[in-house]
């Protein structure tokens, strides 16, 4: 909308606005005249569409806001504004209001996973609905839970009589005895006046002045869940009714806000505890028409509401989105909880115990508990350690705690396994919101027999896809740590592990074995949110087309490597082999494969001209495949090598030139090393799921990966499969920097030392760290482009033993995929010497002592 205004408007602000609102008028009763036609029968609850839209429209643009002259402040004005709406309330509102189904669905999620984990079952739960209204919110629930069962009492808070009277019929014609509708103001409502056992009430009636001068009093709250639809950007002194809802929350409660409102980026930026910023930002008009709008009905759009609800609490998910119905209206939902995590209701010394645990549970130190975490035992671990090792989050939580604001969004979570990462950083957005790999491309059975992970083992690999993560769970080690510098691939690996932990096997196959699943976006609300970040869940709810939209090949045709599959596709398209690929994937034998192959697909795909045209492109392998420039340089090395044997087969040895000139002859040279060898032994339809995927866009019933089977599903949904799991974005390098010294027992990292410039120091820095996080005889296990990488002599002059376990030697596969020309196990033979004081990091220095910081 606002892109039009300045070539059809006048240029002077008010007139636009005034334009632009006349618009909207219009634009409303179009809407209001289709959405609510046809009209349904006639009653107080369900006037007609047309008088429903009259008497909104009366009420909320003609009639003036004054009040009746009573004086009664702001329940007047309120009044004034509902009591000729009250009927027509819910018909109106509807659509405009949207996000309250969404929102009820996430705190219904959170409650129900804390009823299964935390609380005794027969537990009171009581639900506060502040700013209620018609408590069509409360009815609502029932979508999602019984609301007479699972809560023993339900307030309805509101401050309009008019509107509070039509709840009161509505509670009574559904015959809910346990809601009781409070006509009140939220800033005088307090839970013990009207429940009697209260915790920490007891004996004692606190009265307003008792809280007013103890701010740091006992809390007495005994709501479980406290929410505020759309009633926020309504109470004129919301300060004093936020503040009210930090005493009203029990300790582990949860809140549930969905409301209107415009921020611009700039403010928030340097907070990041706000759980994600995907869509937040409203542009300058926007932000200056809504509020213009909003003011006329007494509606404060203004950044601080939502701000210092974010201030007060604890931020568990948030998310931003747009009502498109109106003009895009910029809208909310924020789920919130005590700003002391769940987790530490128990621990004395919180703030630092939780801080602390969780730093151990992330660079593998021994977590010293309270107990024996005396004065002289810190000391004494300061000085063993030249520097203590403390995680990024321990470090951002710190910050934060001195500074009195909430801890990141990922202490919040209902899981630990993703860590804090600072989403700004050009490091990460460097990937434009998009992963890369929608499925992994190593071979995990190769990964299972070479490593044989045990339950002592603690590994660190990068996510990619998160499969080969997932079939190392498979094995329960002790520990994973997956690492991947794009955050998008993290948050592809929660979501296959929220989709564990909270769907049934149907579900989960039709997400990631059809990468389709028509009810995705209502799973991620209601059953996959309480097990993601708020990040995760943000980028997901952003992007559920992914998995529902019915034009889309579903989640394998997403990431970059889509190019790739696409580029398949539409070449057996325009050269007319879909139905020979077909076959390729029907075929029931070896012969019968390699003969459609070779008779019918080959000459068409490997043919030089396609080779030169595409592949060879580097722009296209980097965007495709993910082939970066140093390993183009080292398959280029390894042609020249193979040309002539006096030739140097690392990209060291030749020039820039000579590696240019051959790279046409060395990839294509490369792709057939890679696919003639898969044909000859695998046959894709039956046993080779890599191919199939990128052929098909989607897996079998027949073939598909470990992690997709049934008997998987079964092991790895199991309470506390993942606790082991720590999900990192951020660079491997950083990730080993802060692991205790000799604690990782394996390490996988792909090809990425491939991207490495040949011969820079880069390699031997990571190689160095790598041995210093590694224990004795751990190993390293890594893939390359090259036969033999030129950085594995680094490896042997670091401390390692080198050992080749594959090579893609005269027609051999190395493994299913064959993408790579070696696989290498490096195994820790020597430790190099500690790091001298100058060399390592001092994080203790400039930090804030813990001791002193209280919330
Ligand atoms: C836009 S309505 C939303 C009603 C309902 N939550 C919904 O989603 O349909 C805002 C509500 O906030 C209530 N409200 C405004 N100020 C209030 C106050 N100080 N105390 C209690 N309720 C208040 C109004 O009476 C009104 O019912
Ligand atoms: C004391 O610390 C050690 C780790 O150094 C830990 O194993 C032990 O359980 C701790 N003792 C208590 C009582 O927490
Ligand atoms: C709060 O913590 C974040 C990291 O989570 C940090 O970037 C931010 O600067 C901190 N805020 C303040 C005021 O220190
Ligand atoms: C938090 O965000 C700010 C602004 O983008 C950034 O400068 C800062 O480094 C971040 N801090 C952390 C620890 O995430
Ligand atoms: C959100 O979705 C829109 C539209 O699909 C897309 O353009 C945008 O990049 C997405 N943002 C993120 C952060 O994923
Ligand atoms: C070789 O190719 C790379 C990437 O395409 C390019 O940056 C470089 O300048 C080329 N070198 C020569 C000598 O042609």
């Amino acid at each position: 909308m606002a892109s039009l205004i300045p070539s059809i408007l006048p240029r002077d602000p008010h007139t636009q606005i005034y334009f632009v609102g006349a618009t909207l008028v219009l634009l409303i009763g179009v809407v209001f005249a289709l959405t609510l036609l046809p009209s349904q029968k006639e009653d107080e609850e369900n006037p007609s569409a047309f008088r429903s839209f009259l008497r909104f429209f009366y009420a909320s643009f003609l009639k003036p806001h004054t009040g009746d002259g009573t004086g009664n402040g702001q329940q007047d004005a309120l009044e004034s504004f509902y009591k000729a709406q009250a009927g027509v309330y819910d018909a109106t509102r509807k659509r405009l209001l949207r996000g309250r189904e969404d929102m009820l669905g996430l705190v219904a999620a959170q409650l129900v996973h804390k009823a299964a984990t935390e609380r005794p079952h027969d537990a009171k739960r009581i639900w506060v609905d502040i700013g209620g209204g018609t408590g069509w919110n409360i009815e609502a629930m029932s979508e999602f839970v019984s609301v007479p069962e699972f809560f023993s009492s339900v307030y309805l808070v509101d401050f309009s009589p008019s509107l509070c009277e039509v709840a009161r019929k509505r509670f009574a014609r559904l015959g809910w005895k346990n809601v009781k509708v409070v006509c009140q103001d939220a800033r005088t409502f307090r839970l013990e006046d009207h429940e009697d056992d209260i915790p920490g009430a007891v004996g004692f009636t606190r009265s307003p002045t008792v809280n007013y001068f103890a701010e740091n009093g006992p809390s007495v709250g005994g709501a479980d869940l406290i929410t505020l639809s759309y009633s926020l950007s309504m109470i004129p002194d919301f300060y004093s009714v936020i503040d009210s809802l930090s005493s009203l929350l029990a300790p582990s409660g949860i809140m549930g806000v969905v409301d209107f409102y415009v921020q611009s980026i700039v403010d928030l930026s340097c907070r990041n505890y706000t759980g994600g910023a995907i869509n937040r930002h409203v542009n300058w008009f926007s932000r200056l028409f809504w509020r213009a709008w909003f003011d006329v009905d007494r509606v404060g759009l203004e950044a601080g509401r939502r701000d210092y609800l974010e201030y007060r609490f604890g931020t568990i998910l948030s998310a931003d989105s747009r009502n498109n119905l109106l003009g895009s209206i910029p809208y909310y939902m924020w789920l919130g909880c005590s700003k002391k995590p769940a987790s530490c209701l128990n621990t004395p010394n919180y703030p630092h115990e939780i801080v602390e645990r969780l730093d151990a549970a992330v660079t593998e130190s021994p977590y010293l508990s309270p107990v024996n975490h005396t004065q002289s035992l810190s000391r004494t671990v300061e000085r063993s350690t030249p520097a203590e090792i403390r995680s990024k989050a321990f470090d951002a939580a710190v910050i934060n705690l001195s500074a009195n604001l909430p801890l990141p969004s990922f202490f919040y979570q209902n899981h630990h396994w993703r860590i804090h990462y600072d989403d700004q950083l050009k490091k990460h957005t460097q990937f434009k919101h998009e992963y890369i790999y929608a499925f992994t491309w190593e071979d995990s059975r190769v990964d299972h027999r070479l490593l044989k992970l045990g339950s002592d083992d603690v590994v660190l690999a990068i996510t990619s896809a998160g499969d080969n993560i997932l079939s190392y769970a498979l094995s329960s080690p002790a520990r994973i740590h997956a690492v991947d510098l794009n955050p998008n691939q993290n948050h592809l690996l929660e979501l296959k592990v929220a989709a564990y932990t909270a769907l049934p096997y149907a579900d989960f196959w039709k997400l990631f074995g059809q990468g389709k699943h028509p009810e995705f976006r209502s799973l991620l609300i209601s059953r996959l949110s309480p097990h993601m970040s708020s990040r995760a869940f943000q980028y997901w709810l952003n992007n559920t087309h992914v998995f529902i939209s019915g034009r889309g090949k579903g989640l394998y045709e997403t990431g970059g490597s889509r190019h790739a599959i696409r580029v398949v596709r539409l070449l057996a398209t325009a050269l007319g082999f879909r139905r020979q690929i077909k076959a390729l994937l029907e075929a029931k034998t070896l012969n019968e494969q390699r003969e459609i192959w070779t008779k019918k697909i080959r000459p068409m795909i490997i043919s030089r001209l396609l080779n030169y045209l595409l592949v060879s492109q580097e722009k296209f392998l980097w965007a495709a495949l993910g082939v970066p420039h140093n390993q183009l340089a080292m398959l280029e090395a390894d042609h020249l090598a193979s040309e002539s044997t006096d030739s140097s087969s690392s990209p060291l040895g030749h020039s820039d030139k000579e590696l240019n000139s051959t790279r046409g002859q060395a990839v294509w040279e490369y792709m057939v090393q890679t696919l003639d060898p898969v044909i000859e032994s695998s046959l894709i339809g039956e046993d080779n799921p890599y191919y199939l995927v990128c052929l098909q866009g989607s897996y079998s019933q027949r073939c598909h990966p470990d992690y997709l089977k049934p008997k998987s599903h079964q092991k790895l949904s199991r309470g506390g499969a993942f606790d082991g799991l720590r999900i990192h974005t951020d660079e491997i390098n950083e990730v080993i920097n802060r692991l205790t010294p000799g604690t990782l027992t394996v390490a996988v990292v792909m090809d990425s030392m491939d991207w490495f410039t040949p011969g820079a120091e880069e390699a031997s820095t990571q190689i160095s760290k790598l041995n210093r996080a590694l224990k004795l005889g751990g190993r390293v296990m890594l893939r390359s482009a090259a036969l033999t990488p030129w950085y594995i002599a680094t490896f042997e002059t670091l401390g390692f033993q080198a050992k080749r376990v594959g090579a893609r030697i005269a027609g051999a596969c190395i493994d299913r995929v064959n993408m790579y020309a070696s696989c290498y196990i490096l195994t820790k033979v020597e430790n190099l010497p500690p790091l001298t004081p100058t060399q390592s990091r001092s994080s203790r220095d400039g930090s804030v002592d813990l001791e002193k910081l209280e919330i």
